[in-house]
C-alpha cells in the first residue's frame, strides 16, 4: 500500500477516533474500556499538537488515514520532561503492510527536536505483533508487570520497553 505519514490535523479527529475505538473493543493493546467520545478525542489531539508531544498519521492515496502514533507525557512531574510514552494503532484493514513501522520510526525520528531522549512502551504481554515491532525499532524490554491490568475477564501482564536516543 502506497501511503505518506504527516502531522495529524483536525480532519483527522474522527478517522483517529474510529482506529482507536475498535482496539478499545476488540483488544488488549490498550487497557482503555470506554469508547473514546468526539470531545475527549478533540481535547486529545489538542494536546498532541507537536508542543511538545506530536502525532503523525498514515494516509493512504485516496486520502484514507490507516493508522496514527503518538507520544504522550510519561509522567507530569517536571523531572521527567525528557520522557515520553509512545501508542501506535493501525486500521485491522491496513496492519501487516509497513505502516506501523512507518509510523514508529516518523516518532523517533522526530523526538530529539522536541528534546525527548528516552521513550517508554507499556505492551500487554500478549500483543506480539507490538512486541515485535518495538524491539525491532529498538527498544529494549525492562521488565513485566505480572497481572497489573484486567480486560476482557482476564489478567493481562504488561511489559515496559523502552528506547534510548543515541
Ligand atoms: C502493532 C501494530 C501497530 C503493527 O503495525 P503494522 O502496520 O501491522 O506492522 P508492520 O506491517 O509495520 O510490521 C512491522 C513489524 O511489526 C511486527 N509485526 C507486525 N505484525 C505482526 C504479526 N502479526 N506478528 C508478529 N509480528 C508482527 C514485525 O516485527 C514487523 O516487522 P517484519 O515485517 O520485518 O516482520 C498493529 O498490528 C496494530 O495496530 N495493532 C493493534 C493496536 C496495537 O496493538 N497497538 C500497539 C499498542 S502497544
Amino acid at each position: 500500500m502506497s501511503f505518506v505519514i504527516r502531522f495529524a490535523k483536525t480532519e483527522d479527529l474522527e478517522s483517529i477516533r474510529a482506529i482507536y475505538n475498535n482496539a478499545v473493543k476488540t483488544s488488549t493493546a490498550t487497557l482503555e474500556t470506554d469508547e473514546r467520545d468526539i470531545t475527549a478525542q478533540r481535547h486529545w489531539l489538542a494536546q498532541h499538537n507537536g508542543d511538545p508531544y506530536p502525532c503523525f498519521v498514515a494516509e493512504d492515496r485516496d486520502g484514507i488515514i490507516a493508522g496514527w502514533a503518538s507520544l504522550s507525557p510519561y509522567n507530569a512531574k517536571p523531572g521527567y520532561r525528557g520522557a515520553a510514552e509512545n501508542s501506535v494503532y493501525v486500521d485491522t484493514r491496513a496492519q501487516g503492510q509497513g505502516i506501523g513501522e512507518a509510523l514508529l520510526q516518523a516518532l523517533l525520528d522526530d523526538a530529539p527536536q522536541r528534546h525527548i531522549r528516552t521513550i517508554v512502551a507499556l505492551i500487554s504481554t500478549d500483543n506480539l505483533p507490538s512486541v515485535s515491532l518495538h524491539e525491532k525499532l529498538g527498544f529494549r524490554l525492562i521488565g513485566t508487570l505480572e497481572r497489573v491490568g484486567e480486560k476482557f475477564g482476564r489478567d493481562v501482564d504488561v511489559s515496559i520497553f523502552q528506547w534510548h536516543l543515541r
